[in-house]
């Protein structure tokens, strides 16, 4: 399977967000990541769904929309309205997950679950047959810039077994939080198809080699 690289615009310069969307879409980005963050599900507050709306102005690439907020089902529609083409939507942030993915299904986009490094993926199993991805947490979620935690490699290995295990659950593994030219093999090898990257890409002036980087580095 072809890896897919997505720049996280939490670490793009804000004040010149449309630049730094065409420069990684030069260099080679597939998508592109989007964090929204409440202050209360995770320590940080970041963007809104306007700014998905700007996005969508920018970019024809797809725009994977990574929900860090407590009651997310009442901000869904509003992002799928904005043009959002896959919500993610963390388990431990809605009591009923299902009924999360259901809400984002039902409105025409993809939906994925997000599992913390602490949340067993055993938590999101009943979830397989239903949902287009999972994101895998590499890092405590609320912060660009933050070391990979290691034993989220075994992690990621554990999903791609089960994965492979339930023959009609075709989902994707995408992995966010410290991934740069040296985390990003063992993700791929452990079975990783989407690859967010924010510190790493954003911030240095060879975007494009570092995208380069990545995809060359990604082979699972
Ligand atoms: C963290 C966010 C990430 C963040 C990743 O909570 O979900 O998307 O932008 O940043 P890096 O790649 O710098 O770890
Ligand atoms: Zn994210």
């Amino acid at each position: 399977m072809t890896v897919k690289i997505a720049p996280s615009i939490l670490s793009a310069d804000i004040m010149n967000l449309e630049r730094d969307v065409k420069v990684a879409e030069q260099a080679g980005a597939d998508l592109f990541h989007i964090d929204i963050m409440d202050g209360h599900f995770v320590p940080n507050m970041s963007f809104s769904p306007s700014v998905v709306e700007g996005m969508r102005r920018v970019t024809d690439k797809p725009l994977d929309v990574h929900l860090m907020i407590d009651n997310p089902d009442a901000y869904i529609k509003p992002i799928v309205d904005a043009g959002a083409d896959t919500i993610l939507v963390h388990a431990e942030s809605t009591q009923h997950i299902y009924r999360s993915i259901d809400l984002i299904k039902s409105l025409g986009v993809k939906a994925g679950v997000v599992v913390n490094p602490g949340t067993p993926l055993e938590t999101v199993k009943e979830l397989f047959p239903v949902i287009d991805q999972i994101l895998v947490m590499t890092v405590n979620p609320g912060f660009g810039g933050q070391k990979f935690i290691p034993g989220m490699t075994k992690k990621i290995q554990r999903l791609d077994q089960l994965r492979q295990t339930a023959a009609d659950d075709d989902f994707q593994i995408e992995v966010d939080g410290g991934i740069n030219n040296e985390t990003i093999a063992q993700c791929a090898h452990a079975g990783a198809d989407i690859f967010v990257a924010g510190s790493y890409l954003y911030g240095h002036d060879d975007i494009k080699d570092r995208v380069d980087n990545l995809k060359s580095l990604a082979v699972n």
